[in-house]
């Protein structure tokens, strides 16, 4: 191992330690070397030095040599692919899909017999929803986790889950699931032993026993669920104590300030990558680390964290990327992909909830100011990172919109929330949506909404009153919104069941486990009559699937869509119409689309100033002809365009 002498010394003491165990392998020491400090400075910031940390750290180290020893040959070759081509999740190419276990294939096994379906959609990525042990339900959708060891049940088993991971790394295709960090199930084993009486594990919550500290952090902190789990404190009689609990009385918070809180979940981290996993959805992570006096999220401790966990990741098993859950505005969103000194050591992947927000905002307004705004307004992308784009998910959506962004484009930000809510209830005159609203807040006065893509354009309701047209504007909505998650930049995820135009699940409240959260409703079982339809270019499936086909095969031929492009939303001129330039290597993406069921018009000297042609191909994403009528390009109801220069 030839670098072993180009180490620094601190490294080297510490690598030679571990070098028996590595056997031989000599990428290991070069990526120890490269990652050594990343891991360790942030470690050593939050936990010092002191007596407790040393023994900790060398239970990290060792589990890292262990993971790493242990990898086998087909997952180093991945991983050495990976390392060549870093940006593997970034590139055009890449477009996921987000389903759950059991809701589309019934059981893991059932999901591998269902891989020639995603083939064919054309998708290389599929993230399954939470599928390891959870406690019995109601467990939030399974993110209340009892064993992170174990798979589901009645899912399958961790062999299930090694054979799928391997079926579509044959296929090429990623895997990427779920991993809770910042709580776990109050069945959880350490919760299970801290109940029982053992300090130790204790230790691993954030527990009180009285209200002082509680009220303390009270004062400042918002609640994520106060319809159905009110407060961020639950009292627990066997522990005769208040336990932290952010989510559900039964989701524990874990105590990031322990040691061996973090050492025990990297090694669940590391449990995973063993197994094949490609991507790690970490879910929460702004709530990780609290601090009194502030809303307890986005921490600067947080993205410590978060740097270490993805040094252990880079030097144990570089191939396992990370995406992060931070559904939070747009200031703080950007420091999850590595801002400042964290830059390019944090996550792959981070979700854009602000652009899926804005959105909805422009559907509902047929207007575009703050989308183009505020898309503006967002930090550059920093290196190495990329978004996920996506305009639905198994969660609500909760309105983001700051009133620093709404007012500068002459909108009040209450009252436009307090519309998108409205609106998309259906509670709001010529509404075409039919969702639902969620955890409203009496006392702030907000409230989220639930309710699946379809559903929200005016699918259902169109459906049922028999209208063509109305049918055929419901279908041009969701393409619309799709086209700019495609065009934006990112990995874009297409949320099961919006290829088939799937509506809420009238059923949803039948479960008594599910009643009191309506985030069921657009979380439909997958509808395998209706995915027979896909190929009949007549049925709604059939155009959605062959529309969401047209986008995915314009974006493997636009370079311009890679994550780490620049790209600026710029004015047309036109109110109702968004325009967006994407730049890379030469190439240049421009495009168009109208956010209202009404013709629009944009002056051909504004693509001309930007050097975009004006031919056919521009059209073929949205299926239908542009036309030019004088001066002016002529798109029709919710058409888009993407034009090449
Ligand atoms: C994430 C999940 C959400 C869940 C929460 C608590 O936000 O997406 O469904 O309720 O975390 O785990």
């Amino acid at each position: 191992m030839q670098n072993v002498h180009a180490m620094r010394p601190e490294v080297r003491a510490e690598y030679e330690r571990l070098r028996g165990r590595i056997d031989g392998d000599a990428a290991f020491g070069v990526r120890f070397e490269r990652f050594f400090t990343e891991l360790r400075d942030p470690l050593f910031a939050l936990y010092g030095t002191d007596e407790r940390f040393p023994a900790q750290w060398a239970a990290l180290l060792d589990a890292i040599a262990r993971t790493a020893a242990q990898r086998p040959e087909e997952l180093r070759v991945l991983d050495h692919e990976r390392e060549i081509t870093a940006d593997w999740l970034h590139r055009e190419q890449a477009v996921g899909y987000v389903a759950y276990t059991d809701r589309f294939g019934g059981t893991i096994q059932g999901v591998r017999e269902r891989l020639g379906y995603l083939r064919e959609l054309g998708v290389g990525y599929l993230h399954l929803m939470p599928l390891l042990q959870a406690r019995p339900e109601p467990n939030d959708g399974g993110y209340a986790v009892a064993d992170y060891a174990a798979v589901e049940a009645a899912l399958g088993t961790m062999d299930d889950l090694r054979a799928l991971a391997a079926d579509l790394r044959a296929a090429g295709m990623a895997l990427c699931i779920d991993v809770v960090l910042n709580h776990t199930a109050r069945e959880h084993p350490w919760a299970q032993a801290a109940i029982a009486g053992d300090a130790r594990m204790r230790a691993f919550y954030r527990t009180f026993p009285d209200r002082t500290e509680p009220d303390a952090y009270e004062r400042t902190l918002p609640e994520v669920f106060p319809d159905i789990a009110p407060g961020n404190f639950t009292w627990v009689p066997e522990l005769d104590r208040w336990v932290w609990t952010t989510f559900n009385a039964y989701q524990w918070d874990l105590d990031y300030t322990n040691p061996e809180v973090f050492v025990a979940m990297a090694e669940v981290v590391l449990g995973l990558a063993a197994a094949g996993i490609d991507v790690l959805r970490l879910d929460a992570v702004p709530f990780m680390w609290k601090r009194v006096g502030t809303n307890c999220q986005n921490q600067p401790e947080v993205h410590d964290l978060l740097q270490a966990l993805r040094a252990v990741m880079r030097i144990a098993a570089p191939g396992v990327a990370f995406k992060a859950e931070a559904i939070v505005s747009p200031g703080d969103l950007v420091a999850y992909l590595g801002a400042g000194r964290h830059e390019g050591k944090e996550c792959d992947l981070a979700y854009h909830n602000v652009l899926m927000v804005l959105l909805w905002s422009a559907l509902a307004s047929g207007r575009v100011a703050l989308l183009s705004h505020t898309l503006g307004a967002m930090p550059r992308v920093p290196r190495n990172a990329g978004w996920v784009t996506y305009v639905r998910c198994h969660d609500d959506i909760g309105w983001a919109i700051t009133e620093e962004d709404a007012a500068a484009v002459g909108e009040d930000g209450f009252l436009h929330r307090r519309f998108l809510a409205d609106f998309y209830a259906g509670e709001f005159p010529g509404s075409f949506a039919r969702g639902a609203r969620f955890q409203s807040n009496p006392r702030t006065g907000d409230a989220r909404t639930s309710g699946t893509a379809a559903s929200l354009c005016g699918l259902g309701q169109a459906l049922a009153s028999g209208d063509a047209v109305a049918v055929d504007l419901a279908l041009r909505r969701m393409l619309l919104l799709y086209a700019i998650a495609f065009a934006h930049g990112g990995l874009p995820l297409i949320y099961m069941g919006d290829e088939l135009g799937l509506r809420n699940d009238p059923a949803w409240a039948d479960d008594p486990a599910h009643r009191d959260d309506n985030r069921w409703m657009h979380r439909p079982p997958m509808d395998w009559e209706a995915a027979a339809r896909r190929n009949d270019p007549a049925s709604v499936e059939g155009r959605l699937w062959a529309g969401l086909r047209r986008l995915i095969a314009a974006r493997r031929a636009t370079r311009a869509v890679h994550a780490q492009t620049t790209g600026d939303p710029f004015p047309t001129g036109n109110d109702h119409v968004f325009g967006l330039e994407r730049r890379r290597a030469g190439e240049r993406l421009i495009v168009l689309a109208n956010f209202t069921s009404a013709p629009q018009r944009v002056h051909l000297g504004v693509l001309h100033g930007r050097g975009a042609r004006l031919d056919a191909a521009a059209a073929v994403p949205d299926g239908r002809d542009l036309r030019v009528e004088g001066e002016f390009l002529a798109l029709q109801p919710y058409q888009f365009a993407w034009l090449s220069d």
